[in-house]
């Protein structure tokens, strides 16, 4: 499995690195009784959720089910693959790795993110080389005309797709990748019709690059007027909107207190060259949560630069609540009468914008302001409705000083009474009390939160993964929790359950604990999180290992549950065989009878635990 490194070695690593140190140096822990507890650096919250055991040296969110040890926070956290967190965990407990030339064998190996890696950094050379030559004349002038100097296109990285439709693609074949691998990177397509292409032709590129630097999809605009204006990189499990942002690897190392969020890839670009190395963007996308949680973890204020048209507006109408339920501060600022930063800084320089920094509105206030033009405030109806609506705005806000101090504001701003004001509020909280508050951080683990406002990306490479409904999921995840728990269980389950039983990494996971319990191995939870090396498989064993075994007051009701998850595997088992599986006819009849044996005598047994 992670086969770049050896067992040894990276139990080695594992276990001079304790992970309270590692995660206490992201996440402020504090102890509660034998666990250390924080707020999850995954997704938003107000109360701690996320816990991390010194004794079992995992960690675990009970909000997001984030979980996995050492190596899977880094992962997580800093984006990293799995050698690679080996290797800078090697490097803060001062072990030296055994360094080896790279075989054909451990390119096999090397997990597919990590050459997809490699592809994009490839594409993303070729590209930049492809704009300094002759047939990048036009697009390194347009890129000139855009005020962007030689300085900067090299330091963004960027380039030119040529007009063949698939030039690229014949470059990385030369390289030695196989198409499977370069359609998963996304920038090579299929379509029936015509075979395989290049995703970008005739464009200007811009690499889009994770928290580390590394390439992980492009951006590609038109030069000139023509539609789409820009084609960006599909979804794939290295290029993740809403984890990433333009450009927050440099923004992340700015010492200002602030980030200044834009909407688009040249405004940002046009920001870091007036010397506003803390502009960022999302990836063509809307702002989402998961932008709000990566930008929360380096405590800055968010000033909001979108376009001043009304698209522009509407959109950080919308970001301002979603930033302030992360807990970021944030501000708005006015452009007018220009349409973006870039155009801004284009007209007036960075003196003026510095001085619109300054003036940037409050984001909450920008909200009620933008609110208060729906109505027409000179009709006593109306303006009954804008406070009215007001006054739920405030109820969002937490009860105390914060509430107070805007209430006031408020009041000051749009000419009413406090008093007033405050009597709407009561009202409105008693109309509200009625129906449920919707809240921004309502969590769902199952739901993907991408929201996508664009996406003309022709071929998604994302595969469907095999289905596993919600409640079988957490069956399997029971069971293997019985097994580490309570080892002795295996002995009573393998007449009944083998690995065929299990779909996906669950199979994967059983196999790993079968190996380990039968070779007479204490099970090691954070050991054992090692076998896998992506974050996915990581994590859902974190999350089996998690479990404290506290749910059942005694030794019969135990047993029921193990009996009762026995039976639900052996169903679902049954169900699938029944339901086709493309073996032969007469194979399924007799693992069917089979199965069905098994079933009745799960029926039949009494299990204590
Ligand atoms: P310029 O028009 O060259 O100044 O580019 P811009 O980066 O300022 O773009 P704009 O403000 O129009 O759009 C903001 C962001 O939305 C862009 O940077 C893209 O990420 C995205 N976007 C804009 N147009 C499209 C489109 O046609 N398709 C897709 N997929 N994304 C787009
Ligand atoms: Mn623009």
């Amino acid at each position: 499995m992670a086969a770049f490194f050896d067992e040894e070695t990276i139990e080695n690593v594992r276990e001079a690195n304790p992970i309270e140190d590692v995660i206490g140096s992201y996440v402020h822990l504090q102890r509660k009784g034998s666990n250390m507890m924080g707020l999850c650096p995954f997704h938003n919250e107000k109360t701690p959720s996320f816990s991390v055991s010194p004794s079992r040296q995992i960690f675990y969110c009970f909000g997001c089910h984030a979980g996995g040890n050492v190596f899977t926070f880094l992962m997580k956290y800093e984006n990293m693959t799995f050698p690679e967190s080996v290797r800078v965990l090697a490097e803060r407990a001062g072990i030296t790795l055994p360094e080896r030339e790279e075989s054909d064998e451990d390119r096999r190996w090397r997990s597919e993110r990590e050459q997809i890696l490699s592809i994009n950094k490839d594409a993303a050379n070729y590209f930049y080389l492809a704009l300094k030559s002759d047939e990048g004349k036009d697009a390194y002038s347009y890129l000139r005309s855009r005020n962007l100097s030689d300085e900067t296109i090299k330091s963004f990285g960027l380039g030119y797709s040529r007009k063949f439709r698939d030039d690229l693609y014949k470059y990385l074949k030369e390289k030695g990748y196989p198409d499977e691998l370069l359609l998963k990177s996304g920038i090579i397509s299929f379509k029936e019709e015509t075979g395989i292409h290049d995703l970008f032709w005739n464009r200007v590129m811009f690499p889009i690059q994770d928290m580390n630097g590394k390439v992980i999809g492009f951006g590609g605009r038109v030069m000139g007027e023509g539609k789409p204006k820009y084609v960006n990189s599909p979804e794939t499990d290295v290029f993740q909107k809403s984890r990433n942002m333009y450009a927050l690897f440099i923004a992340r190392k700015t010492k200002r207190d602030h980030f200044l969020l834009c909407e688009g890839y040249m405004d940002v670009i046009a920001l870091h060259q007036a010397g506003y190395e803390n502009a960022l963007a999302s990836l063509g996308t809307a702002l989402t949560e998961g932008h709000c949680t990566l930008m929360k973890r380096f405590g800055k204020k968010v000033m909001i630069c979108y376009d001043s048209d009304e698209a522009g507006q509407n959109a950080a109408k919308r970001a301002v609540p979603m930033l302030r339920s992360a807990g970021i501060g944030c501000y708005v600022i006015d452009l007018s009468p220009y349409k973006d930063p870039d155009e801004f800084i284009k007209a007036l320089g960075a003196s003026e914008f510095d001085k619109r920094i300054e003036e940037a509105e409050n984001g909450f206030l920008f909200t009620v302001r933008k609110t208060s033009e729906k109505y027409d405030l000179r009709d006593p109806g109306e303006k009954t409705r804008f406070f009215s609506e007001v006054a739920r705005m405030l109820l969002t806000l937490e009860a105390g000083v914060e509430r107070g101090s805007y209430l006031s504001s408020v009041a000051e701003r749009f000419n009413v009474s406090e008093r007033d004001l405050k009597d709407l509020l009561i009202r409105e909280s008693e109309e509200l009390s009625r129906k449920p508050v919707k809240r921004y951080s309502a969590i769902d683990p199952e739901k993907t939160e991408t929201s996508y406002e664009y996406d003309n990306s022709p071929l998604s490479s994302k595969e469907p993964s095999e289905h596993i409904a919600r409640g079988m999921a957490e069956t399997f995840r029971m069971f293997l929790q019985f097994l580490c728990f309570y080892p002795s269980m295996l002995e009573r389950s393998s007449p009944f359950i083998s690995e065929e039983d299990f779909p996906g990494i669950y199979r994967d996971i059983y196999k790993v604990i079968e190996k380990e319990l039968l070779s007479g191995h204490k099970i090691n939870p954070a050991s054992i999180i090692s076998h896998f090396p992506d974050e996915k498989g990581q994590q859902e064993a974190g999350r089996i290992f998690s479990y404290t075994g506290e749910e059942y007051d005694s030794s019969e009701a135990r047993g029921k549950a193990f009996k009762e998850v026995l039976l639900r595997i052996k169903k679902e088992r049954l169900a699938k065989l029944s339901g086709g599986s493309g073996e032969s006819a007469d194979k399924v009849f007799s693992a069917l009878m089979d199965e069905r044996r098994k079933l009745s005598d799960i029926q039949r047994t009494e299990f204590v635990i």
